[in-house]
C-alpha cells in the first residue's frame, strides 16, 4: 500500500545552526518541500544581515535537495516601518515570544500590552506579514496556554487584517478560538496529537517528550486530533521539531523540545490511516498552509509505503521521537 503526498510542508521547525543545522536540515528536506524556520537562535534573528546569512547557511546545509526554507524574524516591538518593509522581501512571518517563555526567548516581548505592540502589528497588517505566536503566559504550567487565549482574542479583534497563527496549540480552548475569529489560525504538532502529560511524566520521566507547551490532558489531545483529522481549513501541520543534543536532554535541567522531523510524515500517515482519514492528510500537511500563507511550495512527490520503519536510536547526537521503535509506514 502506498500513499503519496504532494509538496508537504512543515509550518514550524527549528533547524538550529552550525553542526546541528547540517545534521537536521537534510532530514527535513527529505520529507518536506518547504518549512517555516524559527528565528530563536543565539542571538535571535533580528536583523536583515542575520536573516540573509542564516538563509544562506540553511541552503548550504541542504546541498542539492529541493526544499525552500521560509524565513521568520524574531518579533521586537521597536522595529520601524522602513525596516519591516525591507525585511518583508525576505520573510513570511514574524515570531512573537513572550520573554523567557521557552528556549532562547529571553529577547522576546516583556509585555503583551496591545498598545506597545500596535506600531509593529499595524505595519505587519499593511504588509501582509503573518504573526506567529508562542501563546503561553508565565502562569501554572498546565494553564499557560489557556490563560493566553484572552490575549489571542484581544490581538485578533484589535488587528482584524493581521493573520495570526497560534503556534503548536495544545488545548481544547485554543481549538475553539479557530471558529470564533476569522484571522486566527493554528499549527499542530505530531507529538501533541499522540501524547498527553501522562506520557511525559506519568511514569518514568521521558525527557525526549518534554517540550513547551507541555502536553496536556486527554480531552485536549482529542480536540486537536479531531480538528486535524478533518483537516479544518484553519489548521496546518507544524512539527515544532526542536532538536537538542542528547547531553542537553538527558541531564539535570532538560531542554524543551521533541525531535520529530525525520519521522513526522511516517507517523502522521500511520495516525490518519488508523482513523480512516488518509484522504485529509494532504490538506493538513500542505494545502491548508498554502491557502493561509498564500504560498506555493516547490513541487515534490513524497510517497509513503506501508512497510515498517525502524526508527534509528539517534541522528547524530539527537534522539528522535520513537527512537528504537517501529512505525508502520516508511518513506519510499
Ligand atoms: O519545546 C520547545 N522547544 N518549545 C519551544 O517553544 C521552543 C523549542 C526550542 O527551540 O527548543
Ligand atoms: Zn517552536
Amino acid at each position: 500500500m502506498t500513499h503519496t503526498l504532494l509538496s508537504p510542508m512543515d509550518m514550524h521547525v527549528h533547524l538550529r545552526d552550525e553542526a546541528m543545522l547540517k545534521c537536521v536540515a537534510p532530514l527535513s528536506a527529505q520529507s518536506f518541500s518547504a518549512a517555516i524556520v524559527m528565528p530563536n537562535l543565539v542571538p535571535p534573528i533580528t536583523t536583515i544581515e542575520a536573516l540573509k546569512a542564516y538563509h544562506g547557511r540553511i541552503l548550504e546545509a541542504m546541498g542539492e535537495m529541493i526544499f525552500e526554507p521560509l524565513m521568520t524574524l524574531f518579533f521586537k516591538s521597536d522595529y520601524t516601518r522602513a525596516f519591516l518593509e525591507e525585511a518583508s522581501l525576505y520573510i513570511k512571518a514574524l515570531k512573537l515570544y513572550p520573554s523567557g517563555i521557552t528556549t532562547n526567548s529571553e529577547g522576546g516581548v516583556a509585555s503583551m500590552d496591545i498598545e506597545t505592540l500596535r506600531p509593529v502589528l499595524e505595519v505587519m497588517s499593511d504588509l501582509g506579514l503573518i504573526l506567529c505566536v508562542h501563546g503561553e503566559t508565565n502562569g501554572f504550567v498546565m494553564d499557560r496556554e489557556k490563560e493566553f487565549c484572552s490575549i489571542y482574542e484581544s490581538l485578533a479583534s484589535a488587528f482584524p487584517r493581521l493573520k495570526i497563527v497560534m503556534e503548536h496549540i495544545t488545548t481544547k480552548e485554543s481549538v475553539a478560538l479557530l471558529d470564533k475569529y476569522e484571522n486566527l489560525y493554528a499549527t499542530i504538532t505530531l507529538h501533541h496529537l499522540l501524547i498527553t502529560l501522562d506520557d511525559v511524566a506519568g511514569g518514568m520521566l521521558k525527557p525526549h517528550l518534554f517540550c513547551k507547551p507541555i502536553a496536556k490532558r486527554y480531552e485536549d489531545r482529542e480536540a486537536l486530533l479531531q480538528v486535524s483529522l478533518k483537516a479544518h481549513p484553519k489548521v496546518m501541520f507544524g512539527s515544532d521539531s526542536a532538536p537538542h543534543p542528547v547531553h542537553k536532554k538527558e541531564c539535570c535541567g532538560c531542554a524543551a523540545g521533541v525531535f520529530t522531523a525525520p519521522i513526522a510524515l511516517q507517523a502522521l500517515t500511520e495516525l490518519f490511516h488508523k482513523h480512516h482519514m488518509l484522504a485529509n492528510l494532504q490538506a493538513f500537511v500542505s494545502n491548508n498552509a498554502q491557502t493561509i500563507y498564500g504560498y506555493k511550495p516547490p513541487f515534490k512527490e513524497i510517497s509513503l509505503v506501508k512497510i515498517p520503519y525502524d526508527v534509528p536510536h539517534s541522528y547524530g547526537d539527537v534522539i528522535p521521537m520513537f527512537a528504537g521503535e517501529q512505525l508502520a509506514w516508511s518513506l519510499k
